[in-house]
């Protein structure tokens, strides 16, 4: 899926010819942007470990990251692409204990959040679980996530905190959001 999201400027030029500078009058295509939603490749998967920093901040989230998201949970497994640059990404499977799709990490670019690209692989993800009869989504955050939380319910997911939800002391949000 292709979606164009920004336009380019018209240029301007000039040639010089002699002692004469013409003007030229240029008329070219407004230059569309495509953002290209599609399933995660490993050339991908290494682009995006090796920028943790630019969608993360800093390497925190990098022990969640696997290959195995790729090679054996690939049907669940896009990024948001830009002339082949990944922007986004989301790692997700379907779980094997409830008919949920599970989010499992999602990040965006520094720099390219606030233009839908979260939203647009959340999408495409929600269209594969239903497809495999999932009834929920289902994400995790850490409470002081406020932009995941803000994103999250924007999304029309809800939940609450759960106490010690990944181990002593490390409290979560569970939410989740029917299909
Ligand atoms: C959370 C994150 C994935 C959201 O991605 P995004 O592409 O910017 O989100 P979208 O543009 O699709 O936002 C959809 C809606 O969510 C809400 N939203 C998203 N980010 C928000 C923020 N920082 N503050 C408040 N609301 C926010 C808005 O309502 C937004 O719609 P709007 O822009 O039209 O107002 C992104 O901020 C990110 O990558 N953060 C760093 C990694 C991270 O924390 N991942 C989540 C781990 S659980």
């Amino acid at each position: 899926m292709a979606v164009p999201v920004a336009n380019g400027a018209r240029p301007r030029l000039s040639i010089t010819k002699g002692r004469r500078t013409v003007a030229l009058r240029v008329t070219r295509l407004r230059r569309s942007v495509l953002i290209e939603i599609r399933r995660c490749t490993m050339d991908d998967y290494n682009a995006i470990t090796a920028a943790m920093d630019e969608f993360w901040d800093d390497d925190r989230t990098l022990p969640l990251h696997h290959a195995l998201l790729v090679h054996e949970f690939g049907d669940t497994a896009f990024v948001a692409a830009e002339r082949d640059r990944v922007m986004a990404y989301l790692f997700g499977f379907l779980s094997q204990i409830n008919a949920a799709g599970y989010v499992h990490l999602v990040a965006v670019r520094d720099g390219h959040r606030r233009r839908g690209l979260a939203r647009k692989l959340y999408g495409r993800f929600a269209e594969v679980a239903s497809a495999r009869a999932c009834q929920e989504l289902k994400a995790i955050v850490i409470p002081e996530n406020t932009a995941s939380l803000a994103f999250h319910s924007a999304l029309g997911f809800a939940g609450g905190v759960v106490p010690n939800y990944s181990g002593p002391g490390k409290d979560r949000f569970v939410l989740h959001k029917p299909l």
